[in-house]
């Protein structure tokens, strides 16, 4: 492949000074980078530096009467073969969603013929704010491919999602949106079929059984695998979570419909089943609301629900890699241990899910396979994700 051109737009936040690595990063693999410094990242980095790292020429103003004559802000935005926003401030994606164009950058961005992949990171709150919420969804909607912030502690102080993921990590995105498919992506012509989330099981038309798995480990699986360059099918219990990019997904309700859908999605290289899935339904669903009758509570039957790890393990499409998780509360890993032989799994990724792990943002994780055990330290989900999908790359290498 030849040398990837890189137009790098960095927007004025707290992050920017990531950025600088970026550039180092993006040139150590084989690309070249032109700068473009907002108003706002001026206040946080300088043009001197990114000029020194990038070896280039760095713009900072539209009213350029020497660039205007030379080559133009049309011709510096066709030039790259991506372009970059990193970070991406609240700001900037909302003049970009506006389709606003009142300095360099936002004019570049409007008058690009090429991808676009936004970085956010702000401040948690600015990142859930409603507006923020719209804009991310109608740049997604116009093609833009926008980045999840890691979740964790914030330069403010604060913890949630909006830290700008770190540099390797967009390195590897910027990868993957230059040319997915890249032969030399780890997982590039792999299928991985990933499951995420609890399952719902109905017990009337307004009741259901359910667990409080967020489906957030599985989600960054799937968005990991996808940047990997593998073609990723995500079945996804009910959630409200963002589709990561580059991911099918499938919604389903309960484990019946979850196991259908994992057979529809094979045949798969890799299977990563991270849904936490009811191991009961309610024998009976019953089509009407079942009323409160002085008679005291209904007897509640339950039936067993498919095992979907155990099926795919038996299954004549057994994916060549499967992979299971075990959520448990005690006796963590004698626990996973013995489910990954009675399953006829190839590895079990098990949590201890005593805290506060489901729905929570960090997770501690041990993965087992036939050559032993290798315990991870507590990190942000994401990172779990990373570490993960980067051993399934070296099984397949
Ligand atoms: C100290 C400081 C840190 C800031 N960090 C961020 C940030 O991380 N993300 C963000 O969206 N805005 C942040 N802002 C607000 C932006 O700098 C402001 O919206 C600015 O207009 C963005 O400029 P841009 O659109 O050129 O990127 C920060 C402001 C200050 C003063």
């Amino acid at each position: 492949m030849k040398a990837p051109r890189i137009l790098l737009i960095v927007g004025g936040g707290i992050a920017a000074y990531k950025a600088c690595e970026l550039v180092r990063l993006i040139r150590k693999g084989g690309g070249s980078v032109t700068c473009v410094l907002t108003n706002g990242g001026a206040h946080f980095v300088t043009a001197m530096t990114l000029a020194a790292l990038s070896e280039n020429p760095v713009h900072t103003t539209l009213w350029d009467l020497k660039n205007e004559a030379e080559m133009g802000h049309i011709q510096l935005s066709r030039q790259a073969d991506l372009v970059v926003v990193c970070p991406a401030t609240a700001d900037l994606l909302a003049r970009m969603a506006a389709g606003i164009a009142d300095d360099l950058a936002s004019t570049l961005l409007l008058a690009t013929d090429k991808p676009v992949l936004a970085v956010p990171a702000m401040n948690v709150r600015m990142w859930q704010h409603a507006a923020t919420r719209r804009n991310v969804a109608t740049l997604r909607g116009d093609g833009v491919q926008v980045l999840e912030p890691d979740e964790g502690p914030m330069a403010c102080g604060e913890f949630g999602p909006g830290r700008l993921p770190e540099p390797v990590v967009i390195w590897a995105a910027i990868e993957a949106s230059l040319g997915k498919y890249n032969e030399h992506l780890p997982l590039t012509g792999k299928h991985v079929l990933v499951t995420a989330g609890p399952t719902h099981e109905p017990i009337d038309p307004v009741r259901y059984i359910a667990n409080r798995s967020s489906g957030k480990q599985g989600f960054a699986i799937a968005e990991a695998a996808a940047i990997a360059g593998a073609r990723v099918t995500l079945v996804a219990g009910p959630v409200v979570l963002p589709t990561p990019t580059g991911v099918d997904r499938v919604d389903v309700e309960s484990a019946r419909e979850m196991a259908d859908a994992v057979e529809a999605a094979l045949p798969a290289d890799i299977a990563v089943l991270v849904a936490a899935v009811a191991d009961w339904r309610a024998a009976e669903y019953t089509g009407r609301k079942i009323k409160k009758n002085g008679a005291g509570p209904p007897a509640l039957a339950l039936a067993e629900n498919p095992d979907i790890l155990a099926g795919l393990a038996k299954s004549n499409r057994r994916p060549s890699l499967l992979v299971g998780f075990a959520a448990e509360t005690n006796n963590v890993l004698e626990h996973a241990a013995e489910k990954r032989l009675r399953k006829g799994v190839d590895w079990i990724v098990a949590n201890d899910v005593s805290g506060d792990v489901m729905g929570g943002a960090l997770n501690t994780v041990h993965i087992v396979t036939a050559h032993g055990t290798e315990s991870l330290p507590e990190m942000p989900k994401s990172d779990v994700a990373r570490a993960l999908v980067a051993r399934i790359a070296d099984a397949f290498a």
